[in-house]
């Protein structure tokens, strides 16, 4: 039976006389990884901003858990569950990284950070316990800014997981890391969400890594959904691949 945590219904968004979003469904399964794709400028990262409520819809509903959010505040949508990826940089480099973890918890509560109450110090136990997880435990002393580039996107997903969303949006999680990284962060994402059941909405721009942990894809090109299914029944979808033949001859893991 279909359990629709998230539904966008002819959402559309217009910049001047542009249509980056044009008349887009979508309906990510509760406990599901989704992955969006698309070439650049498809209107991913504009869809994800109209879902978290940093952009408002020109037209059209988003419901998230059974309440419409369109055009809501980001952090009204965050307290229903909804929570993208902090970006580390603009927040807390200096802070250590389970004081950023910890930070994360509390502004989530909507509490002032103070250092002397036992509030902090739960946020600060909470903290360990999921650096414990992502594999940042020995990080935990280390200041945030100072983290690798890899270690860094680590601590930005253990951040999210640790106000335990309903829904986590990323908007390409691997983007500018090594293989290698990228490898290391699917995997985090992939098995943190789902020992949590933790819904995942990601937009990203490495096949591997969505053919690998998605359970639903949906393809975005020039603002509109063009397909969407299994992995494998997209990477099979004739118009997915002839967009992406235009890029790459036969190998269409390459691109998106
Ligand atoms: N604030 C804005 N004002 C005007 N045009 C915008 C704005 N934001 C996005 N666009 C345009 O909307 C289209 C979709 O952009 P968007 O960033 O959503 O694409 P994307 O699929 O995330 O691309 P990428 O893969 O490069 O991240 C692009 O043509 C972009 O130039
Ligand atoms: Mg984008």
């Amino acid at each position: 039976m279909s359990d629709t945590i998230l539904s966008v219904q002819g959402l559309v968004r217009d910049f001047g006389g542009f249509r980056a979003v044009n008349n887009v469904d979508l309906a990510v399964e509760r406990g599901t990884i989704h992955a969006v794709i698309g070439p650049n400028g498809a209107g991913k990262s504009t869809l994800f901003k109209l879902i978290t409520g940093s952009l408002r819809p020109t037209k059209g509903r988003i419901v998230l858990d059974g309440h419409s959010v369109g055009g809501r505040r980001p952090h009204v949508i965050a307290t229903r569950g909804l929570v993208q990826v902090f970006q580390l940089s603009s927040i807390c480099a200096r802070l250590t990284v389970a004081e950023s973890v910890a930070l994360g918890i509390i502004a989530h509560r909507h509490r002032t950070l103070d250092v002397f109450s036992s509030y902090h110090r739960r946020a600060l136990v909470q903290a360990t316990v999921v650096l414990e997880q992502v594999g940042l435990a020995s990080q935990a002393t280390t200041i945030a800014g100072t983290l690798s580039h890899g270690d860094q996107r680590a601590l930005e997903i253990a951040m999210a997981l640790a106000i335990s969303p309903r829904v986590l949006l990323l908007d390409e999680p691997t983007a500018g890391m090594s293989p290698a990284e990228t490898a290391v962060i699917a995997q985090l994402v992939a098995s943190e969400a789902r020992s949590r059941g933790i819904t995942v909405l990601l937009s990203e721009h490495d096949m591997d890594v969505v053919f690998g942990i998605s359970d639903h894809v949906t393809v975005l090109h020039q603002g509109q959904v063009i397909a969407e299914g299994t992995p494998e029944a997209v990477r099979a979808h004739p118009e997915v691949m002839s967009i992406y033949l235009g890029r790459s001859a036969d190998r269409t893991e390459e691109i998106a």
